[in-house]
């Protein structure tokens, strides 16, 4: 299985913006961390067991048919393995797999060159599939509907339109954001499928496997540990095993006990819930400063001087579902737990939701 990346393409379009997106050494640090423990087969993929059962069913329907894969939409907080379930599929469906993000697809010969470029089966990514724009939404319609690309030449009254055909192709488009994707776009996927925040069992498997690839010794309390700090996230539990391995080294024996992934956690500001600085001044802000809320995330936002995508994309999805943060339609409230979680007084917190 090649995969094809077009990063490349990717920061060329960054450096024409206004505010280029500056790729750091530690994100590029990061991301090669990442590709060096992605599992690669579902055996390796741990968790999401009900989505991988009936992707393996419908892989191997697909294989006997010998028919391409019904287009696929993951969406889901960032860093539970959209990408890399992509990677297992394409490996399980013997199929070659081009990766691109939407904010790469700017121009229509962007998205057109790639879709020129596909061969029969192959799997084409777009990662933050709800950035495209509405011109590379309206050329993918026909391509992954009918396999077309509907292409205009010549000038007002000389205009024709041409149907070029195309490969069949398996798109798979990934999302922090299902509800920011269009209608059509959305209509147009047969499988769409949200990834789960994962158990402190499956979480500790992840701990482990990691552990192992990079010759990290650890109990399997020590893995449990870490585990339960890591927000459901298998990305958190990656980075954090790797912090705590470092003080292992330095501050003890080596070995990742419970004792050593507690005393390390507290260190690095990440309590018992895996909430770590960002979290707790996005739910203290609301109790100190809008008795408990509700307030709206803007309002929060700039308050913190966080970025509001951050706040709704990385922070808010893990708040909400371990039931600290409640929304409501008037905005952001933190609940009884909330408060109880942070140490503040339960009294102060209002009943009413709206
Ligand atoms: N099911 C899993 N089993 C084992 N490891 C996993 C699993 N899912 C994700 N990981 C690990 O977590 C890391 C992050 O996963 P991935 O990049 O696929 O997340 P993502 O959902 O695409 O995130 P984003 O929304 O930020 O693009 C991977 O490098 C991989 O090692
Ligand atoms: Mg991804």
């Amino acid at each position: 299985m090649a995969i094809i990346s077009d990063d490349n393409n990717f920061e060329n379009q960054n450096s024409r913006q206004k505010n280029p997106i500056i790729k750091t050494e530690s994100i590029e640090y990061d991301k090669t961390f990442e590709n060096s423990i992605r599992p690669k087969t579902f055996e390796d993929y741990i968790g999401q067991s009900a989505l991988k059962e009936t992707l393996k069913i419908t892989i191997e329907a697909a294989k006997l048919r010998e028919k391409p894969l019904d287009h696929l939409l993951f969406y889901g907080p960032p860093g539970l393995g959209k990408t890399t379930l992509a990677g297992v599929i394409a490996e399980q469906m013997g199929a070659d797999i081009k990766i691109t993000s939407a904010p790469a697809l700017e121009r229509p010969r962007d998205i057109i060159g790639i879709l020129m470029s596909l061969k029969g089966g192959e799997i084409l990514f777009i990662d933050e599939i709800h950035r495209l724009n509405k011109v590379a939404e309206e050329i993918l319609y026909p391509a992954m509907e009918d396999f077309f690309l509907d292409m205009t030449t010549g000038k007002s009254q000389t205009v024709k339109t041409l149907r070029v055909p195309l490969p069949k192709f398996t798109l798979i488009g990934a999302t922090t954001k299902a509800g920011a994707l269009s209608g059509p776009l959305r209509d147009r996927f047969g499988i769409i499928h949200r990834l789960q925040f994962y158990t402190i069992e499956e979480l500790s498997q992840v701990i482990k496997r990691t552990a192992s690839i990079l010759d990290i010794k650890i109990t399997e309390d020590g893995a449990v540990a870490i585990a339960k700090r890591s927000r459901g996230t298998p990305r958190i539990a990656n980075r954090l095993v790797k912090r705590v391995s470092d003080f292992a080294l330095i501050k003890f024996d080596g070995v990742i006990t419970d004792e050593v992934a507690n005393y390390s956690l507290d260190i690095l500001n990440i309590d018992e819930f895996g909430l770590d600085t960002t979290d707790r001044a996005f739910l203290n802000l609301i109790i100190e400063k809008y008795d408990g809320g509700p307030v709206g995330i803007e309002t929060i936002a700039a308050a913190l001087s966080e970025d509001v995508r951050t706040l709704e994309d990385v922070c808010e999805p893990y708040l909400l579902q371990s039931g600290l943060l409640q929304r409501t339609p008037r905005g952001r409230k933190v609940s009884p737990e909330g408060y109880r979680h942070l140490g503040k007084k339960v009294e102060n917190y209002q009943q009413s939701l709206f």
